[in-house]
Formats: structure tokens, sequence, C-alpha cells
């Protein structure tokens, strides 16, 4: 028998769960797991958001709202290990080793932080560092440690994370080169076809941008959101361009191939953007609304939700209490005597 591909994602639990989540991770990833040679680990990045936010109540209620959202969608508990970070202590004594074996010069060039100094930079600032954590400095090891503690083969990710998934393959293979093979070093799956889907500016959807739709929200509240979404000034009757237009990227994350072509067509003969909206929140609608009655019904049920994230930590603590023990063996943390 053939060794199964493991694949790992996780979602940052600092917002409400929206159509970015969907259809970037929640989707694809719930799809991916019902391939009989995959093995699946998702996991609500829960200690992830406290580089975002320090806000009890929100760091508690996204995770809850996160993980009722993968339920909701059709995630299976017994198909796949499913779990919060938090409840894996391993993840986070792996984040230390790896962190003495990550060259500080890497997490330097990081994205997230090299935007915050940036930004410090063009405010003028004369610290460049100022209101900069060690939790956003070192957060590529701490995603590191998630993927390596699983040995993960396979990490699908928005574009925005490539750049940690690089990091992760670097310490990976200095840690195995220092201390002999331990780690898999994983690869970034990239689904370049869909692209990231942008949400209400045209950036990418993103709690950070505030710029989300939500997933579990009422139909006036749904339809709000929709016509908040920025479009170009082309008059109803002008043909417009389906590249740069936010409402079909989202439309084509939901709809079929048919639909898809329909709307390009109207999109030719000059569709007003008015129109277009209710094409789109009529599509969301649809889409969402088995999502949305599950949603409901799990909600309402938060020892159900528990029970299931408890379980899903038992699986994974399976996989990270031994390969733990090799790690802390090969750096050299180990008894010194066996007792009888
Ligand atoms: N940093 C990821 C994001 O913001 C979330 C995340 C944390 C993650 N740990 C991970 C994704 C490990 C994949 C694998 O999108």
């Amino acid at each position: 028998m053939t060794k199964k591909r493991r694949i790992l994602t996780g979602i940052t639990t600092s917002g409400i769960p929206h159509l970015g989540n969907l259809s970037g991770a929640v989707l694809p990833a719930i799809k991916a797991s019902e391939n009989k040679d995959t093995s699946s680990f998702l996991f609500l990045a829960d200690y992830h958001s406290l580089i975002k936010n320090l806000d009890p109540i929100l760091t508690h209620e996204s995770s809850f709202e996160i993980a009722a959202c993968w339920l909701a969608c059709g995630l299976n508990p017994d198909k796949v290990t499913f779990y919060r970070q938090s409840d894996i202590p391993h993840v986070f004594e792996l984040t230390w080793v790896l962190s003495c074996l990550s060259a500080k010069g890497l997490l330097n060039r990081a994205h997230a932080y090299k935007a915050s100094v940036s930004n410090n930079e063009l405010a003028g600032s004369k610290d460049l560092d100022k209101g900069i954590t060690m939790g956003l400095f070192n957060y590529p090891v701490l995603m590191a440690a998630d993927i390596l503690m699983f040995n993960a083969n396979i990490v699908p990710v928005g574009q925005d994370q490539k750049q940690h998934i690089e990091m992760t393959r670097d310490i990976a293979a200095r840690f195995n080169h220092h201390y002999g093979d331990t780690f898999t070093i994983p690869e970034a799956l990239i689904d370049d076809e869909k692209g990231v889907l942008p949400g209400l500016d045209g950036q990418k959807m993103s709690k950070s941008y505030k710029n989300v739709i939500p997933v579990f929200t009422d139909k006036d509240s749904l339809r709000k959101a929709v016509m908040k979404i920025k479009t170009n000034s082309k008059a109803p009757g002008e043909p417009k361009e389906i590249d740069d237009s936010t409402i079909f990227k989202i439309y084509k994350s939901f709809a079929s191939i048919e639909e898809i072509n329909k709307l390009a067509l109207e999109y030719k003969k000059g569709i007003a953007w008015g129109n277009a909206k209710e094409i789109l929140f009529n599509k969301l609608e649809d889409s969402l609304a088995n999502y949305k009655s599950e949603y409901t019904r799990i909600v309402n049920d938060r020892s159900f939700v528990e029970k299931t994230l408890i379980e899903g930590s038992r699986k994974a603590l399976e996989i990270s209490l031994p390969l733990m023990q090799k790690v802390r063996k090969a750096v050299g943390i180990k008894g010194f005597a066996k007792l009888k």
C-alpha cells in the first residue's frame, strides 16, 4: 500500500467566516479530503489570531464560527483530522526548536513584517519597528511548526502565503541537514486558475482589509454587501471586461461553467452593473442556502462542535507526540537513564 498524501491547511480565527474563506480554503479542502489517496489535516489556527488582535472575545467567537463553518460546509470529522491548533501543545514546543534554526535574516524578509516596517517608514516614524510584535515577526515559524508537526506533503494556500511555505521548506531542510532526516519537505498548492477571491474594494477578500462578504448572514445584509462591490463607471449598454470585475470573479467561484459563460456574454452585451450585482446576489443566496441551514443547526449545538474538536485533537496528538519525541531526541533533549 502506498502512503497517503497528507494535505494540511488552517484558517486564522480572527474574524467571521467570509466568502474568501469558503472559496479559497474550506470548499476545496473538503473536496480534496474526499479523495481516498489523501489524508487531510484541517485546523483552526487560533493562536495565530493573537498576531492580528488581542481581543479575547473576538478570538474565541471567531474560533467557534470558523469551526461551525467547516462543519456546515460538509467536513466529515470521521474522514479528516479536524482540530484546534491550541489543543496541540507540541506545535508550540516545535515552534521554539524551529526558531533556533531559523535565520533572523530569513524572517526579516517576510512580507507581513516588511509591510509593517514600510508603513512605519511612510508614516515618518523614527522607530521602524513601532507597533510590531514578536508575534508578527515570528509568525512564519509558528506556521512552519503547524505544517511540519504533521509531516504534510501538500499545503493549499493563497498566493499571499506562498512565501511562508518556502520558508517552511527552508527551515525543514536546515533541520534535516543538521540533525538527520526528520521532516517532510512540504509543497504549496496554489490555485492560480481561480486566483484569490477579491473583496468589496477589489483587493484580496480579507478581514485585515475590512472588505469581506460574510457567508452566514441574512438575505438583506447579503444584498447590501453585494451592492457595495466597487465597479468602474461604465454605463449600461457599454461592453464590460470580465477580467477586472470583482462581481464576475466572485460569481465565477460559485457558478457552473454554463452560468459563467452566460454572464460573460451579458458583459459583452453591456449588462448594467446593478443587474450584474443582482445576478451575483441570487447565485450566492442559492449556493449558500444549504450551508446556511446547516450552520444554524450547528451553532445551536456548541457541545457538538466541542466534542468534534476534542476527538480531532486526540487523532492529531497521536501523530504529534511521537514526532515531537523524535525531535527532542534529535536535538539532545532526553532522559539520562531509563529508570526501573
Ligand atoms: N497564515 C495562514 C493565513 O493567514 C493560516 C495558517 C496558519 C495556515 N497556519 C497554517 C495555512 C498552516 C496553512 C498551513 O491564511
